[in-house]
């Protein structure tokens, strides 16, 4: 069953994590597309459509010659604004010998590309995420590709009531017993939500991650954004006797497709940031609360690829993520008619 698109294209996206794309070819499926990445030799990162002009073989199985990515079958040569610029068997280059060239910025620790109206990359800025940069935070990461749409996942980031059921080892008590209200605030384009948990005891990782006693009783506050179609970012926060332990969670949520999802993922840090033990712990924690949710999700598109998408029914805590399906839906309806 093929669903309309409900993922916006006019959109930063991250295509990989820049640590990942180097001067070697590589072609990643994004928004429905197929798109070869690569550095050039001055080092900036170069979209390409992954398709040559001439018999639609990817140029991912070609060759970077000079800045130039050159077709495995016929040697048709194309530079970075996708323009085919030699043809080994003919003296000029044929009418409309192009590919699809897109914007790409890198920040940090990712690269984000725009596969929308390229005209309308020029006003619109990635995401800031200062955490992920700050040499006093420390942050670590990894991607995982899940089998279900992208809204699945927003929906996921942004719902708080499942934790007690489907994490019930990692959460801290807050979320297993009386939950406070959570506030929810929402812009044009965004949606948010904070509150406060009462002071209680740690959990076992959150103890080894800070190095505070287990019994320690502190308030802990907690926040989410969804900040665009592309991105999710939590904070959390440990009120210690001290000081306060401040960690951030970003999720990066890319479609591959309609129904699939890569999830490149963060965690920062701004306390024990030499520790090795810490980052183990918060590295496993992280992994583990994705992959309990995972076949949940993947379940939840099963089902609905199967028998359809009637409306749900939406509890009173389902607020935020309500508003993150109107605010993608009006991104849809504003986008301009977009390139083949
Ligand atoms: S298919 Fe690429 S040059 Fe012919
Ligand atoms: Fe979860």
């Amino acid at each position: 069953m093929s669903a309309a698109r409900d993922y916006p294209l006019d959109c930063w996206y991250v295509a990989a994590s820049a640590a990942d794309v180097g001067s070697e070819l590589t072609s990643r499926r994004l928004l429905g597309r197929q798109v070869l990445l690569y550095r050039d030799g001055a080092g900036t990162v170069v979209a390409l459509e992954d398709r040559c002009a001439h018999r639609a073989l990817p140029l991912s199985m070609g060759s970077l010659v000079a800045d130039r990515v050159v077709c495995r079958y016929h040697g048709f040569a194309y530079d970075a604004t996708g323009a085919c610029v030699d043809v080994p068997s003919q003296d000029n280059v044929p009418f409309g010998a192009r590919v699809a060239s897109y914007p790409v910025r890198e920040a940090g620790t990712y690269v984000w590309v725009w596969l929308g109206n390229p005209r309308r990359s020029a006003g619109s800025a990635v995401p800031r995420m200062p955490w992920l940069e700050d040499p006093a935070w420390s942050s670590l990461g990894g991607e995982l590709t899940v089998a279900s749409g992208y809204l699945l996942l927003h929906e996921n980031a942004l719902d708080r009531t499942h934790f007690a059921f489907v994490h019930p080892d990692t959460a801290h008590r807050g979320y297993l017993e009386a939950e406070p209200p959570l506030k929810v605030e929402v812009s044009e384009t965004s949606v948010s939500y904070a509150r406060d948990f009462p002071a209680g005891p740690l959990t076992a990782w959150q103890s080894a991650a800070t190095g505070l006693p287990p019994d320690v009783l502190c308030v802990q506050r907690e926040s989410g954004v969804f900040v665009s179609p592309a991105l999710h970012v939590d904070h959390m926060e440990i009120v210690g006797p001290e000081r306060s332990y401040r960690t951030v969670f970003v999720r990066a949520f890319t479609p591959v497709d309609g129904s699939t999802t890569r999830v490149l993922w963060q965690v920062a840090r701004d306390y024990a940031t030499d520790d090795a033990l810490a980052s183990e712990s918060l590295r496993r924690v992280h992994e583990r609360t994705m992959l309990e949710d995972q076949p949940l999700l993947e379940a939840i598109q099963a089902t609905l690829d199967r028998d359809g998408a009637p409306r749900p029914v939406n509890a009173a805590a389902d607020i935020a993520s309500v508003k993150a399906h109107s605010i993608v839906r009006r991104l849809l309806e504003e986008e301009s008619p977009q390139p083949q």
